[in-house]
């Protein structure tokens, strides 16, 4: 029998270049989904808005970040994938999901408070209701299982909490979506001086691109926060050291990463010639995926295809829920 597959969704801004973070907090995973289930992939153009109102960089963006998905793994046969904006079937189910989301509950999102914070000139109504839009997303083709990281859990219960008051009000449409990961523990790509997570936003010397060439990537490696070393056997490594490892983890192989572990609890690690090390591993991981990228980035006809074909199946897809959406609010007239 052919069982129907789950439907999955996700989705990413096209705002900054896709990081070590990006790919192995999210990416890396959505393609290990595309031979399971049934997967969709957004570049949620639209969201990019409430933060990134100028839109001239907007079409070198979306193709960039499209080209590193697909550079990174996915398979726009395999997978739906898509920008928003071609749908505009979401932006109708945004208007709905509008009315059944309260302005306090959607003050009191975490998101929200901390955007506000990082832009109190900008505190505009798309911000607030940030996670209407992702809800919509997620319903519009009617997913269960949503891949992303801790902070946007909250996110998807709004997104239950939402599709559950239109189902009581209006009758049942919507499954109820869940954040999904394979249950592995997720290695956590630290910046590169140890202050926190790998990130868009923060100093670029700290964070790992894929677009980055050999050169800047051993710059940026050699240049990475350490010390003089530990001095008792076994110690607890500092944040920016264990960051270090956690890098090299990703790209070197098992026997690598046990010698240095070695040579760290007894004392005799040399930083840099880890350093060295893991540049050399981690441009040979980063290499191929840049190439790719940039070769799909260079044809036209291919990015043109990948486009027209994410688009015609988002919208197959979306169309049918919002007619079940129209036929359940009762906007059928004559
Ligand atoms: N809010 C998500 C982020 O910042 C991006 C996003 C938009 C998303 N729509 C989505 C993620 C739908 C999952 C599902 O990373």
């Amino acid at each position: 029998m052919n069982k129907k597959k789950e439907i999955v969704l996700s989705g990413i801004r096209p705002t900054g270049f896709v990081h070590l973070g990006n790919y192995f907090g999210a990416i890396r995973n959505w393609a290990n989904m595309q031979d399971e289930f049934d997967c969709y992939f957004c570049v949620v153009d639209w969201h990019s808005l409430t933060t990134h109102p100028d839109t001239k960089e907007l079409k070198p963006n979306v193709a960039r970040l499209l080209s590193e998905l697909i550079g990174s793994g996915l398979d726009p046969d395999k997978c739906v994938l898509y920008i928003q904006s071609d749908v505009p079937e979401i932006a109708e189910l945004y208007l709905y999901l509008n009315m059944l989301a309260y302005k306090g509950e959607l003050e009191k999102t975490a998101t929200f408070k901390d955007k506000v914070r990082m832009q109190p000139g900008n505190s505009n109504a798309g911000l607030l209701t940030y996670p209407v839009l992702q809800a919509a997303d997620i319903l519009i083709h009617r997913a269960v299982k949503v891949p992303v990281g801790k902070d946007q859990e909250q996110h998807i219960e709004m997104t239950r909490n939402f599709a559950e008051r239109f189902n009581y009000r209006y009758g049942e449409v919507f499954p109820k979506p869940y954040a999904f990961n394979y249950g592995e523990a997720l290695i956590k790509i630290m910046s590169l001086d140890g202050s926190g997570k790998m990130s868009k936003s923060e100093n670029q010397m700290n964070t790992i691109y894929l677009a980055d060439d050999d050169e800047m990537l051993r710059n940026k490696i050699m240049k990475a926060k350490t010390d003089s070393g530990p001095t008792m056997p076994n110690a607890a490594k500092p944040d920016y050291i264990q960051g270090l490892f956690n890098l090299m983890k990703v790209a070197s192989a098992d026997e690598v990463v046990k010698k240095f572990e070695a040579d760290f609890n007894n004392c005799s690690i040399r930083y840099g010639e880890m350093k060295k090390q893991l540049a050399e591993d981690m441009i040979k991981f980063i290499t191929p995926i840049r190439a790719r990228s940039e070769a799909i980035r260079n044809d036209d006809k291919y990015m043109m295809q990948v486009m027209e074909q994410g688009a015609a199946k988002a919208r197959a897809s979306a169309k049918v829920t919002l007619q079940l959406v129209r036929d359940a609010m009762g906007f059928k007239y004559y």
